[in-house]
């Protein structure tokens, strides 16, 4: 049994993000549980660490129970968004209770170009190196929404086959890597 948290950087209610990662869900191996995080939370201020929202602590227990953590984000202005860097920053706080570390992790991530979300992979790969995490290096997925998904949110046939590798390879990597 192997579980997975999954942070979707995206708040819009019809997110190809959040289509892209039902559709990983759909496609992997039996066995695997999936439970999305909610980052509808308080903007970070350093000032409520004292007081942590319960919201916030949800995320970081939902990080810490789980086997690893599937980052799926859109690339705003050539970065990862601010929705995903929000939750990072609180479940990686208080100082010395960095939920992520040594947690393997994969980032994937949809657009409507073939090139989106290059570069916010590439920035929130270098956020979670910092944060001591495992990250899978292969197979990259950089998925363009207009070709991979249907007018109704369900993924294109022949996305299929290249999202079941990857989340065969996402399993394989937590059981090798899980604490
Ligand atoms: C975008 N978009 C975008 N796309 C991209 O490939 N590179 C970029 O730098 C940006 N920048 C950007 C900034 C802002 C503020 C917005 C709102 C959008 C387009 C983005 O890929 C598109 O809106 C996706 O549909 C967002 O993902 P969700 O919400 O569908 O998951």
């Amino acid at each position: 049994m192997t579980s997975i948290a999954v942070l979707v950087g995206s708040l819009r209610e019809d997110s190809f993000n959040k289509s892209l990662a039902e559709a990983i869900e759909t496609l992997a191996p039996e066995g695997t549980t999936f439970e999305t995080g909610d980052l509808n939370l308080p903007l970070f201020n350093q000032d409520l660490e004292a007081d942590f929202p319960a919201k916030a602590k949800e995320l970081k227990d939902l990080v810490e129970r789980s086997d690893g953590v599937l980052f799926v984000t859109p690339e705003y202005n050539r970065s990862f968004s601010g929705v995903l860097k929000n939750g990072i920053d609180w479940a990686s706080r208080p100082w010395g209770q960095n939920s992520f570390n040594g947690k393997p992790v994969a980032i994937v991530g949809a657009s409507i170009g073939a090139l989106g979300t290059t570069q916010a992979q590439a920035a929130l790969r270098n956020s979670l190196v910092y944060l001591n995490t495992e990250i899978m290096g292969q197979p990259e997925v950089y998925f363009n929404a207009t070709t991979g998904l249907n007018q109704d949110g369900s993924v294109a046939d022949d996305a299929k086959d290249f999202l079941t590798d990857f989340a065969n390879a996402f399993v394989a990597f937590i059981e090798k890597h899980k604490n």
